[in-house]
Order: structure tokens, then sequence, then C-alpha cells
């Protein structure tokens, strides 16, 4: 079993390097893959210093999984190129989400979609993957109508460049900005780059990726807003159902998730906060409490770090079940 990381050496890149030490996957040879510009230098993967590779030996190489965090552009141009030596790839940028033929996958929940033929599997954004996490689940038992999720997302989706900007804003530093504003004691309602409609990529990313996991029958609306918060994103979550639920049967689904941890004590004040969250692979809910302005309807807060079952857990995970059901190499 082969696998590369292509991208090995950007924020998501250094998390699944993190992810796969832990995770432990049967893999004879890793590869790590970067531009041109990285090519040749070391890194370290559990005890062993490897050479960075660029793509075209990265595709000589035909390994058998290729986990894709370089951007949508290097996706584009080079998922087709291991695709055609036999490699399957997991890609966590957005250029395959939503194309028809392209399994968007979560595997607690919709893994068994995936075949040996499926050669570009996407990873969903992760905003979407910490909401339809908890949402997936109780849809099964009452149907989810209508959502609407307001984002608090951390700076760390953004990159680095990004991260540094607000270093540089809290040490009084002049320097290159990743946003159009300040993001140091600021909130920008304005997450990737705004479409037609009037909403950004990111709501509605938020909005097409859970219809495509979930059910399409699902109305979503979002509005997605950037804080100044280093790693983890939050979500304020109103889910309206087809018929009335059980609070205390929400919290045991929602406890009984595979991947959800619940953090919902008012009394202890037990919530799910990105600091908490950082560095752990699942997702967090609590302030679970209905809605008393309308019927059949919930509101809960949703914590993850972006970095780790918005991305790389869940790229890892993917790349696991391939392995255990014996759908690549
Ligand atoms: P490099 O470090 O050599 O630039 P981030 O999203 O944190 O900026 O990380 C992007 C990752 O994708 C880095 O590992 C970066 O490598 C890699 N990358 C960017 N452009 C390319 C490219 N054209 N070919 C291969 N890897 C790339």
């Amino acid at each position: 079993m082969k696998v590369a990381i292509v991208g090995a050496t950007g924020m998501v890149g250094t998390e699944i390097i993190a992810v796969l030490e832990a995770y432990n996957l049967p893999v004879d040879t890793y590869y790590f893959v970067a531009s041109e510009r990285s090519a040749g230098k070391p890194i370290q993967f559990k005890d062993e210093t490897y050479t960075i590779i660029g793509l075209s030996d990265a595709v000589e190489k035909k390994p058998d999984i290729a986990i894709f965090s370089a951007g949508g552009a290097t996706s584009f141009e080079w998922a087709p190129k291991f695709e055609a030596v036999g490699t399957t790839v997991i890609d966590n940028s957005s250029a395959f989400r939503m194309d028809e033929d392209k399994c968007l996958v979560v595997p607690e929940i919709n893994a068994d979609l995936l075949k040996s033929t499926d050669k570009i599997i996407a990873n969903p954004n992760c905003s979407t993957i910490q909401l339809v996490m908890v949402l997936a689940p109780l849809h099964k038992k009452y149907g989810v109508k209508r959502v609407v999720v307001s984002t608090y997302q951390s700076i760390s989706g953004s990159g680095m460049k990004a991260m540094r900007q607000l270093e540089n804003e809290k040490n009084g530093v002049k320097g290159e900005m990743a946003y159009p504003y300040p993001i140091e004691g600021n909130c920008l309602p304005h997450c990737d780059s705004f479409t037609e409609n009037g909403y950004t990529k990111e709501e509605m990313k938020l909005t097409n990726e859970t219809k495509k996991i979930i059910d399409p029958s699902i109305n979503v609306t979002a509005t997605a807003v950037r804080v100044p918060v280093s790693g983890g994103h939050s979500e304020a979550v109103n889910i309206e159902f087809e018929s009335d639920f059980d609070l205390a049967d929400v919290r045991k689904i929602l406890h009984e998730m595979q991947g959800v941890t619940l953090k919902d004590n008012i009394d202890t004040n037990t919530y799910p906060m990105p600091l908490y969250a950082k560095g752990k692979d699942d997702v967090f809910v609590g302030r679970i409490r209905r809605d008393e302005s309308q019927a059949n309807t919930l509101n809960l807060w949703i914590v993850a770090d972006n970095l780790r079952k918005g991305a790389a857990t869940n790229a890892v995970q993917i790349a696991a079940y391939l392995i255990d059901k014996k759908l690549v190499g």
C-alpha cells in the first residue's frame, strides 16, 4: 500500500501527517509531495526523515491513494493524472465536490457509496462536515425540513497568510493582508468570494454540499462569518423538523453518533468551544434547546477543529475505509 500526501508542507497537509501518525494505517510507503520549491527538502514523519518530491515524480510512483490538499487548481490539473495511473485521489479542494459522478464523503454518513471504480473522491468543505455530522442522524429520525446556519469561522481556514495577518495586527506590525479589512477585534461577514446571488461561495457550499451528502429536499440558508479565532469553526444552527421531537431523544441520538461528542450542561457551563476542540478529531455539540418561537424547531451549537475533522481527519478516515474494504491496492 503506497500513499502520497500532496500539499504535505501546507496547513492541512501538516495536520494530515499528524492524523496519519496517530491512525497507524497499514501503509508500506508514504510519499510527501509539494511544489517544486519544496522538492528535495526534508520532512519528518514518525521518527523518519523523508525527502519531499514534486508532482511528476509522485505520479511515476503510482501510489494506491493520493490525499490532495494543495488548492483547487492543483487538484484540477493533477488529480486526473494520478487517476490515469490507477491512483485513488481523495481531494480536499472544492474542485470536484459538486460533480455528479464524484462521491462527496463523510465516512460516518455515506462511506457505503464508495466503490473501487471511484478514482476521485471529494472531501466536503470544513463547515459542511461539522454541520452534517449533527444533521444526518437527526434527519434519519425526525426528517430535517429547513436549516438556518450562522458560522463563526477561524482564520486557519484561510491559510498561512491569514494567520500572519492576525499575528501582525496583534503585534502592531504592518504586513500583507489576507482579508480586505483588519481581522483582530473584528468580524467579517465574508468567507470566500461573493457569488451572483449575493451569498458567498462558503455559504453556497454549506447549502449545496449538505443537500448532496444528506438529502436534496433539505432547505439550507447560511451566513458565514470570519472571526479572529486562530483555529476551530463554530456554528449556531436552527433546525426545523418535519415532525415534533423529544429533546432527551435528540441528545441520545447525538450521543450515539460516532464522531460526535455531546458537551451540553448549562449547570456547569459546559458547551463546545474552539479552544477545546483544537487538535481533536470529533465534532462537539451543545446548547441544545427548543426554539420556542416555532413548532418542531431546535437550536444548537456545533464546534470542530476545521483542520482536523473539517479536512485532515475526514480525508484520512476515507483512506482508512478504502484500505479496510479493499477498494484500493
Ligand atoms: P509548497 O510548500 O512547496 O508551496 P497552504 O494551503 O497551507 O498554503 O498549503 C498549500 C500546499 O500545497 C503546500 O504544501 C504547497 O507546497 C502545495 N502546493 C501549492 N502549489 C503547488 C503546486 N503547484 N504543486 C504542488 N504542490 C503545491
